[in-house]
C-alpha cells in the first residue's frame, strides 16, 4: 500500500531573543508570572526585513538538504501559517519563488495552532493516491509584528514567538503502516462555534462597514489577537487528550507503545495536564516552548528538529502529536520517525 514518510526535518527562529524581562520593560508584566503561568522564558521576533516566507526558506533549506534530494524533486508545497505574508497570496506562492521550485502546486492552510497536523495529514493523502512524491510541508509564523506590545496587550503578547520548520513527506510502499517507518495516521477535528474564543477580528469584512480596515479598528484593537485565556485552555486539554485517545484505538496502539510525544506549544501546564490525564510520564514529552514561545503552525516541526539534534527523536521511534488552537480546532497524528 502506498504511504508517506518524513525523510527530512529543518527550522529556523531569529536570531534576536527576547526574554520575559526584556518584556518587564514594555509592558505591566514579570518574569514570575510568565514563568509560572505558561513555562516560557523567552521567545525569538524577527528584525524588521523578515516575514513568514523568509522564515519558512531557511527551514525548508535544512529540510531539503537533511532529505538529501534535490530541490527540483519536491512536487507539492503544504504551507501552515496565521500569519501569512500577505493577506493574498498565500506564503506558500511567496516559498515557491524563493526556492525557485518548478511550477509546483502551493497550497496555504489556515489552521492556527493545528496547522501544522493538517498539513501532514493534507500531504499523506496527496501522496497516498499516489498524485505526488515528494511534498514540502511547512509552519512558520511572525507573530511578533502583529502583537499589541503596549500593556494593554499583556496577556496576548507575552504568550507568542516567531519561527519555522519544515519536513519533507516522501513516497512509500508499506504492508502495515502501524509497524513500519510512515505517517501513520491523523484526527482533525474543528468546531467553529468557538471561534471567537481566540481570533483576529481585522481586517476584515463581516463587520457592518465599506471597508476591511478604518481607523476606528484600529483605535478599538481589532487588529490585535483576542483571547479567552481560561476557555481555550480547558477546552485545550480536553480535546488534545480526546483526539489522542482515539487515534490510539482506532490503531490498536497503547501509550506505553508511544516513544515521544511531540504536542502542540501553548503552554507547558497544557501539556502537563494532558500528561496528567492520560498517565503519561513527563518524560516522554518533548517541550520547547520555554526557549520559543507559542509559535503556533511552527510548534511541532520546530519540536521535531530540536528533538532530532538533542538526540531524543530517533529513527524508528513511534512518535504521537496533538495540538489544539483557534478555531476551535484540534487534531493528532501517528507517525513511525
Ligand atoms: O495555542 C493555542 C492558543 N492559546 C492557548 O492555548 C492559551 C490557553 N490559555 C492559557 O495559556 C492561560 O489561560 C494564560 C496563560 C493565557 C493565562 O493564564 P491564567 O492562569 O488563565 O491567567 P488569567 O487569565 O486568569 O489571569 C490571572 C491574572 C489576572 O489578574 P487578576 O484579574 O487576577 O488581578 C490577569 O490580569 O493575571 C493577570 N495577567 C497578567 N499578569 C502579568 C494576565 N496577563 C498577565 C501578564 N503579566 N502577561
Amino acid at each position: 500500500m502506498k504511504a508517506s514518510k518524513i525523510i527530512g526535518v529543518g527550522s529556523y527562529v531569529p536570531d534576536n531573543v527576547f526574554t520575559n524581562f526584556d518584556l518587564e520593560k514594555m509592558m505591566d508584566t514579570s518574569d514570575e508570572w510568565i514563568q509560572q503561568r505558561t513555562g516560557i522564558v523567552e521567545r525569538r521576533w524577527v528584525s524588521d526585513d523578515q516575514g513568514t516566507s523568509d522564515l519558512a526558506l531557511n527551514a525548508s533549506l535544512e529540510a531539503i538538504k537533511s532529505a538529501g534530494i534535490d530541490k527540483n524533486e519536491i512536487d507539492m508545497i503544504v504551507f501552515a501559517t496565521l500569519s501569512p505574508d500577505h493577506d493574498f497570496p498565500g506564503s506558500g506562492c511567496f516559498l515557491q519563488a524563493k526556492l525557485d521550485l518548478p511550477e509546483i502546486p502551493a497550497i496555504d492552510l489556515r489552521q492556527q495552532c493545528t496547522g501544522f497536523l493538517y498539513a501532514m495529514s493534507v500531504a499523506d493523502k496527496f501522496i497516498s493516491s499516489g498524485s505526488h512524491k515528494n511534498v514540502l510541508v511547512v509552519g512558520a509564523e511572525v507573530h511578533s509584528k502583529g502583537l499589541d506590545k503596549t500593556p494593554e496587550g499583556r496577556t496576548v503578547s507575552v504568550l507568542f514567538g516567531d519561527g519555522a520548520g519544515a519536513v519533507i513527506m516522501s513516497a512509500c510502499d508499506v504492508e502495515d503502516r502501524t509497524k513500519e517507518r510512515c505517517f501513520i495516521d491523523a484526527h482533525l477535528h474543528s468546531d467553529g462555534k468557538f471561534a471567537k474564543e481566540l481570533w483576529l477580528p481585522g481586517p476584515g469584512n463581516s463587520f457592518e462597514r465599506p471597508v476591511r480596515i478604518d481607523q476606528q479598528m484600529l483605535d478599538e484593537g481589532l487588529h490585535y489577537p483576542q483571547m479567552n485565556g481560561k476557555t481555550v485552555f480547558v477546552h485545550a486539554v480536553k480535546r488534545m487528550a480526546q483526539c489522542l485517545q482515539e487515534l490510539c484505538v482506532k490503531h490498536r496502539v497503547s501509550l506505553e507503545d508511544i516513544d515521544l510525544f511531540l504536542f502542540h506549544q501553548a503552554n507547558l501546564r497544557i501539556n502537563s495536564k494532558v500528561a496528567e490525564v492520560m498517565g503519561i510520564p513527563e518524560e516522554k514529552i518533548f517541550n520547547t516552548i520555554q526557549k520559543y514561545g507559542n509559535t503556533t503552525a511552527a510548534t511541532i516541526p520546530l519540536g521535531m528538529n530540536d528533538a532530532v539534534k538533542e538526540g531524543k527523536l530517533k529513527e524508528g521511534m513511534l512518535v504521537a502529536s496533538a495540538a489544539f488552537g483557534s478555531g476551535f480546532t484540534w487534531a493528532s497524528a501517528l507517525y513511525r520517525w
